[in-house]
């Protein structure tokens, strides 16, 4: 495992200080803004990669720049070996796992008669198993700290996006894994998800849609990774009751 570990020169303050953060699939983008986010709160972070090495160690040192520990750890969130490691790697580094960020997930664009059996298990492996798969390894870990998981959903998970029927499937599949788990792992463990709508992560070939989807927002413009990473953060720091919920964060695109 390729493990960047850096320790604070300074003692952390926020809401999360004191407590430690597990992002999947945070190397960039989403999870890296919600690794950051955790990190401005005070949390120890340890964030996990796939294929990004090169960018989970930049996002490490940006972490650890908050003055908290920082991890970074390769896993394939579909492997229930690879999981397995990783959280125990996690544990070894941080000392345990009081929010887990389940992330990690991919997004494809597929007229429906193409889909094929290769790609709708690729995306149920990473969208759907991969939570499960993370979570079920960091339970002991949660129990023990009374802590909370967070899933990235989606509004794709709510709606029905006509070329997007694997990715669809597997968000409303990952929302209602999140309402099941709220149930079964309380009271110890709050369970919640973040379903996000339109997000611009600045990216050129994007900009086109991106300008067309913000006039059909109500808010007249996308999100931004910092808006998701605080609606984690409300989780990460709410009250244990609040529980079962999928919070969409879309500036009114699915209502
Ligand atoms: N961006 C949006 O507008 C939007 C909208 C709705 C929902 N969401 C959800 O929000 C989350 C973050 O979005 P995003 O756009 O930042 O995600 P993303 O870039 O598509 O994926 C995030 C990371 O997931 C990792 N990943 C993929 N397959 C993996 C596997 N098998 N094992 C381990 N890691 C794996 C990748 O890591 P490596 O790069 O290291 O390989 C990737 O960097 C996702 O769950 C996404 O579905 C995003």
């Amino acid at each position: 495992m390729a493990n960047v570990t850096t320790n604070p020169a300074t003692t952390a303050t926020g809401k999360l200080a004191g407590k430690t953060v597990l992002v999947t699939g945070a190397a960039k983008r989403l999870g890296r803004a919600i690794a950051l986010a955790a990190a401005r709160e005070g949390a120890d972070v340890a964030i996990t990669f796939h294929h990004s090495a090169k960018d989970a160690q930049h996002t490490v040192v940006d972490i650890a720049g908050c003055g908290v520990r920082a991890v970074a750890l390769k896993c394939d969130v579909t492997d229930e070996k690879s999981v397995k490691a990783m959280v125990k790697e996690a544990v070894r580094e941080l000392g345990g796992i009081d929010v887990l960020v389940n992330n990690a997930a991919n997004y494809e664009t597929v007229e429906f008669e193409h889909i094929t059996v290769k790609q709708w298990d690729a995306i149920f492996a990473s969208n759907t198993r991969g939570p499960f798969l993370v979570s079920r390894a960091a339970l002991k870990q949660l129990r023990l700290r009374g802590g909370k998981i967070i899933n990235l959903g989606s509004l794709g998970g709510l709606r029905p996006w006509a070329t997007h029927a694997h990715y669809c499937s597997s968000k409303a599949a990952l929302h209602m894994l999140t309402r099941v788990m709220a149930k079964a792992l309380a009271p110890q463990i709050a369970v919640n998800a973040v379903a996000p709508g339109m997000i611009d992560l600045a990216e050129p070939s994007a900009a086109a849609f991106m300008r067309q989807m913000a006039k059909q927002t109500p808010m007249r413009r996308n999100g931004t990774g910092e808006e998701i990473a605080a609606a984690v953060m409300f989780f990460a720091t709410a009250p244990h009751f609040i529980t079962g919920q999928v919070l969409t964060v879309d500036g009114g695109l699915g209502l």
